[in-house]
């Protein structure tokens, strides 16, 4: 009890004594200038009812002249799920909105897309056939391959940055992002995730997209060492695809610079957590993994340092972007990236966040527009610079 009383005492005490080094040093701060006008204590104004927040509340154009934080369709990115076939328009049942499309209507999606100003797409291809060595990954005729070929031909959509998702998992039949090596049976839970097997395929994979017209490459399979295998692998191999800048404007500098696939950026999913937010796009892209789970090669929610090692290996490794995944439950992580790093970062705002935000709006929980912008608003306050999102169109919408 005496011990409680003499700690109160204490502490009432010390927040007296800095109470007046803060009116000592004001007024020694104010005498260095001109004299005071008057004998009002500087100290007060610092609070109420001097200090009043509500001043710039008061109206739209005052709230709009202080606002901190911007949202604008280019800083979004729009996912396409490329799949066989034409005329198909599939929705995906956990996405309202979202589809599986073929080729002719991807290209009419992002022709809206290129309309409202957002900034670019990032592709995922559903194949014909998966198996074991993820082949349709890097078919020169893959699906993801077809669609950047077709994007990439309309110059309507020049706006756009088309970016490539670089990963296995939609390709091979087990649906896991790399090379399996299994211990005892096929259904077996003993298997092994090979990361330097997987390497050589996903960097083919990465060639074969930026050959196709891929203005970015994103490995998303979180195998170790994969930015610098696709670094070097893009450095090295010939640039084939059709040229879309005219012969004329060319130079021999130009030629030599593009010569190999060498102005190819990687965007890397740096810090790329294992996930229950990911189901829906399982079932988007067709990619649940058949047998165990993610969790030997993607990161523990739990830890936040290891995301930050994670980030600067990639760097090391040459990536030239970076892409945090998923966002909104991970905003303390995109924040850390920012303060850390310069490279351009991103966020996946992924499937399952858009699919509980529908999941309350078809219920009439909460106010479409109000709810999506909020959560797009957290992420980019929280330090991105942009957002994949299933919402870009949408969003777009409201901001142009
Ligand atoms: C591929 C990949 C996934 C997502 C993006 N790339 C799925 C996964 O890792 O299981 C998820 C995106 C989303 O949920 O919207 N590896």
């Amino acid at each position: 009890m005496k011990i409680e009383l003499a700690r109160k005492e204490l502490s009432a005490y010390s927040s007296r004594i800095l109470t007046s080094f803060a009116h000592i040093s004001l007024l020694a701060s104010r005498s260095n200038h001109e004299p005071s006008p008057s004998n009002l204590d500087y100290t007060l104004l610092m609070n109420f009812p001097a200090t009043r927040m509500r001043r710039l509340r008061r109206t739209a154009a005052l709230r709009s002249l202080v606002r901190e934080t911007h949202l604008h369709p280019g800083a979004l990115i729009y996912p396409l799920f490329l799949c066989p076939g034409e005329g198909v328009r599939k929705e995906v049942s956990s996405m309202p909105g979202v589809f599986n499309l073929s080729i002719d209507e991807a290209v009419k999606e992002a022709e809206a897309c290129a309309a409202l100003g957002i900034g670019g797409l990032l592709l995922f291809g559903l194949p014909s056939e998966k198996d074991e060595q993820a082949s349709g990954a890097y078919a020169n005729d893959g699906i993801v391959q077809q669609g950047l070929r077709a994007i990439k031909g309309n110059r309507k959509l020049d706006s756009l940055v088309a970016i490539a998702d670089v990963c296995l998992c939609e390709y091979t039949s087990h649906g896991h992002c790399g090379i399996v090596r299994r211990d005892t049976s096929p259904d077996s839970a003993h298997f092994v995730v090979e990361n330097d097997a997987s390497l050589a395929l996903l960097a083919k994979t990465a060639v074969s997209l930026a050959q196709a017209g891929a203005d970015i490459v994103a490995p998303s399979d979180m195998m170790d060492g994969h930015v610098a295998a696709i670094r070097e692998a893009l450095d090295a191999a010939p640039r084939t695809h059709h040229e879309s800048v005219p012969h004329s404007s060319r130079s021999d500098e130009w030629d030599r610079a593009t010569a190999t696939l060498s102005e190819t950026p990687i965007m890397s999913y740096a810090a790329k957590f294992v996930s229950a937010f990911y189901g829906p796009f399982r079932e988007a892209a067709d990619s649940a993994p058949q047998f165990g789970d993610r969790r030997s090669y993607q990161m523990d929610g739990a830890n936040l340092r290891e995301a930050m090692r994670e980030i600067d290996l990639d760097v090391a490794e040459g990536a030239d972007l970076l892409l945090m995944k998923p966002a909104g439950t991970y905003l303390d992580v995109i924040r850390a990236a920012r303060e850390r790093f310069e490279l351009p970062l991103g966020a996946y705002q992924v499937s399952g966040e858009y699919s509980m935000l529908h999941a309350a709006f078809a219920r009439g929980w909460l106010e479409p527009e109000r709810a999506m912008m909020e959560s797009l608003l957290s992420i980019r306050r929280a330090g991105a610079d942009f957002i994949v999102t299933y919402f870009a169109k949408d969003a777009a919408k409201i901001l142009s």
